[in-house]
């Protein structure tokens, strides 16, 4: 099908610029030694999960279902962390995840014992699935680690993203390891993971290593691993890929650890794009162009982060002259909330009911975010081939906002 063609509104995930973005990411992989794993919870259409296996190491997961998704649909290393783990999902997890990793000292004691039993038992299982000709997955063992945090924020303004903000439920303060676990326990740990940037350079990660090094330093030798989180905004034009590659190496050679990044948005950066149609445009002061597509249902983060989306053939009014435009226009959805805009733009002509627009970078934090509020219908996800042709990949109606409720 071709692209003109698809129904509106759908994402359109660019197979040709989520290989560049992968090719980017390979060549870290490559030239470090360091392992680099999707973070699902930005991007989950497994549709290209072979694609992204070919050039990664893995998939992470943020609970039991996206882990489950990394495990059936990517097949490769699994890894899982979460604020507080549920017991009756333990066992799940074990026969899943390559690496499990805690955010408390209490959690991690709650299971650790757990988590050996379960690699003794496979371990013999193993041995009788030699026996057998069976094969058995998880037969390498699985890695806990802590998530610390170092107290170190490096992001201005947006505190909802920030891990090291005052209060944050998310890591363990220096402090608190030392509070809380005794050094043999620490010596049972086999990694500490950190996860403290957002749409970040590598300046950023750098800073972030010195405070890890300066708090947590006398541990890191005893680890087998480091994993440096997401937010490396890795293949970003301007993103300082030398400092990365430093930052790895001298993790590696310092401690002797393996080095895990595990970027969502980078992944699948610029990849992807949301077609929407202008349904209605009504005039109450300015003009304000009805879409069939909400900023509250299908693109949240408009919202909640807040920022504007990039939109093909237009300009932000925050970044064009409006003495000389004339076609400024609110682009907003049709839910009942009265808070549902995009956002204003400037358009080289006036806008007509049944015209296109096309939002970009829709591919991360969107999918994976979308709701049903006001009965609205989940956008198509739509696969852009290299050769231009299109693949639809999942369709919505009725039954799935029916089945939820
Ligand atoms: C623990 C963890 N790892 C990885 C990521 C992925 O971050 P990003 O998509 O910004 O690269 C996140 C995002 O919140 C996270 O919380």
């Amino acid at each position: 099908m071709k692209k003109s063609e698809l129904r509106t509104p759908c994402y359109v995930v660019q197979e040709r610029k989520l290989r560049e973005n992968l090719e980017i990411l390979r060549e870290i992989r490559e030239e470090t030694g360091c392992h680099i794993l999707l973070a699902q919870k930005a991007f989950s259409m497994y549709r290209v999960y072979p694609l992204i296996g070919r050039y990664l190491d893995g998939a992470t997961a943020s609970g039991l279902h996206e882990a489950r998704l990394g495990y059936e649909e990517m097949g490769k290393e699994n890894h899982i962390f979460s604020p507080a783990y549920r017991e009756e999902e333990m066992p799940e997890i074990l026969r899943m995840c390559d690496h499990i990793v805690f955010n408390s000292p209490a959690q991690f004691r709650k299971y650790k014992d757990l988590v050996r039993r379960y690699e003794i038992q496979t371990a013999e299982q193993v041995e009788n699935s030699k026996t057998a000709g069976r094969s058995v997955k998880n037969a390498g063992g699985i890695s806990m680690g802590l998530r610390i945090n170092p107290e170190c924020s490096t992001q201005e303004g947006h505190a909802i993203y920030d891990p090291c903000a005052p209060y944050s439920r998310l890591g363990t303060t220096l402090e608190r390891l030392q509070a809380e676990l005794t050094e043999e326990e620490i010596c049972e740990l086999d990694g500490l993971h950190f996860h403290t940037l957002c749409e970040q350079n590598s300046d950023d990660l750098a800073t972030t290593l010195r405070a890890v090094e300066e708090k947590f330093g006398r541990y890191l030798s005893r680890m087998k691993w480091v994993n440096f989180g997401g937010g490396h905004h890795i293949t970003r034009e301007d993103y300082d890929r030398e400092l990365l590659k430093k930052c790895i190496r001298h993790v590696k050679e310092t401690y002797g650890v393996e080095v895990y990044l595990e970027p969502g948005e980078a992944v699948a950066l610029n990849a992807g794009e949301l077609i929407t149609e202008v349904l209605e445009i009504v005039d109450n002061g300015m003009k304000i162009a009805i879409l069939d597509t909400s900023a509250a249902c299908h693109m949240p983060d408009v919202l909640e982060m807040p920022y504007r989306p990039p939109l093909k053939g237009a300009v932000s009014t925050e970044d064009a002259d409006l003495r000389e435009n004339k076609y400024v226009y609110r682009l907003a959805g049709p839910t009942c909330l009265a808070g549902d805009v995009i956002g204003d733009y400037v358009f080289d002509h006036p806008l007509q009911c049944g015209e296109r627009l096309v939002f970009q970078d829709m591919a991360i934090y969107t999918m994976v975010k979308t709701n049903t509020f006001n009965g609205m219908n989940l956008p198509d996800i739509v696969l852009e081939k290299e050769d231009g042709e299109c693949e639809i990949v999942r369709t919505f109606g009725y039954e799935d906002f029916k089945s939820r409720l």
